[in-house]
């Protein structure tokens, strides 16, 4: 076990990041919903790490103007979007448990079922687009599971901070600039009046 540790942190990247909170804590990863795709780097990652797990990668790959202007935008070329596109569709065409939703975060929300297990925000890092994300995608976690995103504390992304801290109660920070929350679990009654 403590080889694996040491090898997933040695990586510093996101998403062995993740694998190593999910071995630490002990909670199982079998639904991943990555927001900001891009090329799939992060996502060939996910995959490697979580062999069991559904992913559900959304990405519009059509940058609109609140992205582009954002500071975040990783490109203004759509070809390039285009090419990233193909490129994740490429990696994962033979995998049966990969859904690609090809629309913005908001739009994609109502097609992924709930009770999911680990959620990573890495689309639009304008304070209003994280803040959307974290109110939208944090009731669709189940009770013990992960919400996370990139970029915390990267000074030209400064609405990262912003709302994260702004609207989550209690987070974390780890590697590759992740941040993330565990999802509460829900207290019953008896738990309450202790
Ligand atoms: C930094 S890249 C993602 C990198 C990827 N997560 C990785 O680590 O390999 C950001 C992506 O967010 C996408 N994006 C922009 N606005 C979005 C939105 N509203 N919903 C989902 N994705 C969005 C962009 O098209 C771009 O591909």
């Amino acid at each position: 076990m403590h080889e694996v540790l040491d090898r997933l942190l040695i990586r510093k990247h996101r998403g062995c990041f993740l694998k190593y909170l999910s071995l630490i804590y002990e909670i199982e990863i079998k639904t991943i919903v990555e927001i900001g795709v891009f090329r799939g780097k992060n996502a060939e990652v996910l995959r490697q790490e979580f062999p069991e797990a559904h992913l559900y990668l959304i990405d519009p790959w059509t940058p609109d103007s609140s992205y582009l202007t954002s500071g975040s935008a990783v490109s203004e070329d759509q070809v390039i979007y285009h090419k990233a596109k193909e490129r994740t569709y490429r990696l994962f065409e033979n995998d049966p448990h990969v859904t690609i939703l090809e629309k913005p975060s908001l739009e994609a929300a109502p097609l992924v079922p709930s009770a999911l297990d680990l959620v990573f925000i890495d689309a639009n890092h304008a304070y209003a687009s994280v803040k959307q994300d974290i109110v939208t995608w944090k009731p669709k976690i189940r009770p013990g599971g992960i919400l996370s995103g990139h970029n915390y504390g990267r000074p030209r992304l400064p609405g990262v901070v912003q709302a994260v801290t702004e609207c989550l109660p209690s987070f974390h920070l780890g590697q590759d600039e992740v941040w993330y929350s565990f999802i509460e679990e829900k207290r019953t009654e008896e738990d309450s009046n202790l």
